[in-house]
């Protein structure tokens, strides 16, 4: 059974020392994971969008990688990072100038957010295993508006719980600690996902574990 368990960093304001250090570690954790490398290579299949959501982006560093391993082939993509907090840097607003890319910033709950949009593309990275089936359910509702949805969330297996409890050893603070935990009891495995789905008929759905610590999901509009 999943577990969701308060996350530190979500309480934590935006410039408080510990959440600026957190999110630093978050850049580290999605690099050993291969968080973007996974990401890019579901999402490489796909036509380029237009208008690209990703849902509870943090400040955009995850998604200007994954963005950097295909712009060679989407060009002129607008990206929304939608966050509670507004934390996009100038630097990673001109990673995205730099590829001739535009990148905004919507700050609020992703649930009042979201359904004043209508992007192409909507992903989400280490963010759906914040919310309750309940919430998932209502979200993905509002996702399945659109035509192409891929998370890249944490598997909840035995290897992840392990790796959760040595993160320690990359020197990252008491917030990522507990919050990796976190994370890895509340994320997903076997087909979570896809049983949350609100009308399946219409869409190619694949769910997969992929080694060492991530749980993909992805669907696609027939
Ligand atoms: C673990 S961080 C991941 C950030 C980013 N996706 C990354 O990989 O670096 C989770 C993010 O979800 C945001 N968040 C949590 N609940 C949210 C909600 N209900 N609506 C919008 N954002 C939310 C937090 O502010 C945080 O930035």
């Amino acid at each position: 059974m999943r577990v969701l368990v308060p996350e530190i960093l979500d309480v934590l304001a935006a410039e408080d020392p510990r959440a600026i250090r957190s999110r630093r570690d978050l850049v580290l954790v999605n690099r050993v994971m291969r968080q973007s490398t996974i990401m890019a290579k579901a999402l490489a299949p796909l036509r380029a969008p237009k208008v690209w959501v990703d849902l509870g982006g943090g400040d955009g560093r995850f998604l200007l990688r994954t963005a950097g391993r295909l712009a060679a082939h989407w060009l002129g993509v607008k990206v929304l990072i939608a966050d509670r907090q507004d934390i996009v840097s100038a630097d990673t607003r001109a990673g995205f100038a730099a590829m001739g890319w535009t990148c905004q910033s919507l700050k609020g709950d992703i649930l009042e957010t979201l359904p004043d949009l209508s992007p192409d593309l909507v992903t989400a990275n280490l963010f759906l295993h914040h919310l309750d089936d309940e919430a998932l359910a209502a979200l993905l509702g509002l996702v399945a508006r659109g035509k192409a949805f891929v998370a890249c969330e944490p598997e909840r297996s035995a290897l992840a719980v392990l790796g959760a409890r040595l993160i320690g050893v990359l020197g990252v603070n008491d917030v990522t600690r507990h919050d990796a935990l976190a994370s890895v009891q509340a994320g997903f495995r076997g087909r979570e996902l896809s049983q949350l789905w609100p009308n399946p008929q219409g869409w190619r759905l694949k769910e997969r574990a992929v080694f060492p610590f991530t749980h993909v999901f992805c669907a696609h509009a027939l």
